[in-house]
């Protein structure tokens, strides 16, 4: 079994001052834990403040977003070297809300993808299928497709950096989570997928799952071979719920 990869994506919540209560909770709680990965994203504004709250402990922050450009003449955007020199060593790239709120294509999550490497963090690739994709049964075809597209020219060698999050869009943020079965099967599918284009490297790369994760659902999830972690949103807004999270209990 993979170390598993928990992640907390705040989106556009909590500002300085809300975002240390909640680290500083976390810290806490999560003292315990071991042989977990913990990531958590942050606004991009308090990202550099939280990198000293998280030090010391074993959280570590990605941003939510990136750029592909290095730098230059981009109004609003945030290139890899920035996130870096704030503090991530992750970035969230594809999340289903840029996906359809800012029309990010398969292959704007490509250039991001090929762009977080280069600069030196590790992208957490989001994919899921809409409810009228899955409702015409083309889940696989849809994943599938977002997975080819944002590893397109990808070295061999970089597979090992990433993580793919499988989020189905209808069960973000909605109460409605995919059942674990649903899930795996997915999950197996991005696997095979990935072999096929990279060969046996792909044994070390985690797939996660997103949409509705909370503390009644985790531990079901992570009882299925195939699902490395979780990232989670609203849960992860909760120190509570996002502890209980991290330290679930495999069934
Ligand atoms: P949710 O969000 O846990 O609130 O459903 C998950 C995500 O968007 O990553």
């Amino acid at each position: 079994m993979l170390k598993p990869l928990m992640a907390g994506n705040w989106k556009m919540n909590t500002t300085i001052r809300t975002g240390a209560d909640l680290v500083l909770k976390l810290r806490d709680l999560l003292k315990g834990v071991e042989d977990v990965d913990i990531v958590i994203a942050p606004p991009f504004t308090s990202i550099y403040h939280l990198s000293h709250l998280v030090a010391d402990s074993r959280i570590k922050l990605a941003g939510q977003n990136m750029s592909w450009e290095k730098n230059g003449a981009y109004t609003g955007e945030v290139s890899a070297e920035m996130l870096l020199d704030a503090g991530c060593r992750h970035v969230i790239i594809g999340h289903s809300e840029r996906r359809e709120y800012f029309k990010e294509s398969d292959s704007d999550v490509n250039k991001k993808t090929l762009a977080a490497l280069r600069g030196g963090l590790r992208p957490i690739i989001c994919v899921g299928e809409r409810l009228e994709e899955k409702e015409s049964g083309n889940t696989l075809q849809t994943v599938k497709r977002q997975v080819t597209g944002a590893l397109d020219k990808l070295r061999p060698g970089a597979v090992k950096e990433i993580t793919i999050a499988y989020e189905p869009v209808w069960a973000i943020g909605t109460g409605k989570v995919a059942s674990p079965q649903e899930a795996e099967e997915v999950h197996i599918a991005i696997r095979e997928l990935l072999f096929e284009m990279f060969g046996p490297d792909v044994k070390d790369v985690r797939i996660i799952y997103g949409g509705s994760v909370k503390p009644d659902n985790i531990d079901s999830l992570m009882a299925q071979p195939n699902i490395d972690g979780a990232l989670v949103g609203g849960a992860s807004l909760k120190a509570e719920d996002f502890a209980r999270i991290v330290g679930f209990k495999p069934a």
